[in-house]
């Protein structure tokens, strides 16, 4: 496809969302928050009591639910089978449901060309874990970011105190770790940076130091 796509992958509390929608706004691109897919599966899952261990109703699952990102001058708004489901999409319980259902290759696979249908004109910046592994292999422009651990339990710490959600440092640190090790040593689609990806360790950078980075790799426009 003649379409360019900035890949963008690594862990969750890489700054990786934020950084995304600044780069995809600077560049006039659309995004994908890839991410946003597999929580929203997640969420329809529970709204419909279907158990993380059954993988064929989750299969299902993830063939009826439809997702729409609406967006808006902030954090676009993510409706869930017509309903808003921004916030509680945020919510650690479903980071973590949608990790466990992301080690189901059935439902990846039913999720992939909903994910490459979003590579629109002019542009796409693609967010999440195997967007330049998998989704997007051909992408002219891949970027792997990555943070200390502590660091990234820190910024969703912060993230989450802002939204008055209170969780303990400690607890988020060891959520972090243990949502890393699934997601790297799940056997479909681990995560790993491309061969061909640049890696940019934001640990200690500001939101605004990477998005200039991501954008210094892009040729000139
Ligand atoms: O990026 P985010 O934290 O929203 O992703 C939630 C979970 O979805 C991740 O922990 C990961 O297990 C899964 N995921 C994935 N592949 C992607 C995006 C997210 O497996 N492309």
């Amino acid at each position: 496809s003649a379409i360019p796509v900035l890949t963008i992958d690594g862990p969750s509390g890489s700054g990786k969302g934020t950084i995304c929608r600044h780069v995809a706004r600077r560049l006039g691109w659309h995004y994908l928050d890839s991410g946003a897919l597999y929580r929203a599966v997640g969420i329809a899952a529970s709204w419909n009591d279907i158990d993380l261990s059954d993988a064929s109703a989750l299969v299902r699952c993830t063939f009826d639910t439809t997702i729409d990102f609406q967006e808006g001058d902030d954090e676009p708004r993510v409706i869930v089978n017509g309903m808003d489901a921004t916030d509680e999409l945020r919510t650690e319980t479903a980071g973590a449901a949608a990790s466990a259902i992301a080690a189901i290759p059935e439902v990846r696979a039913a999720l992939k060309d909903a994910q490459r249908a979003y590579r629109r004109p002019p542009g796409l910046v693609a967010d999440g874990r195997d967007m330049g592994t998998v989704i997007f292999p051909d992408a002219a422009h891949k970027v792997f970011l990555t943070a200390s651990a502590e660091e990234r339990a820190e910024r969703r710490h912060k993230q989450l105190s802002e939204k008055g959600v209170s969780v303990t440092l400690p607890g988020l640190l060891r959520e972090i770790l243990a949502r890393d090790a699934r997601d790297a040593n799940r056997a479909v689609a681990p995560l790993r940076p491309a061969d061909d990806a640049v890696s940019i360790d934001t640990t200690g950078l500001s939101i605004e130091a990477v998005v200039e980075r991501v954008l210094a790799l892009m040729p000139a426009r």
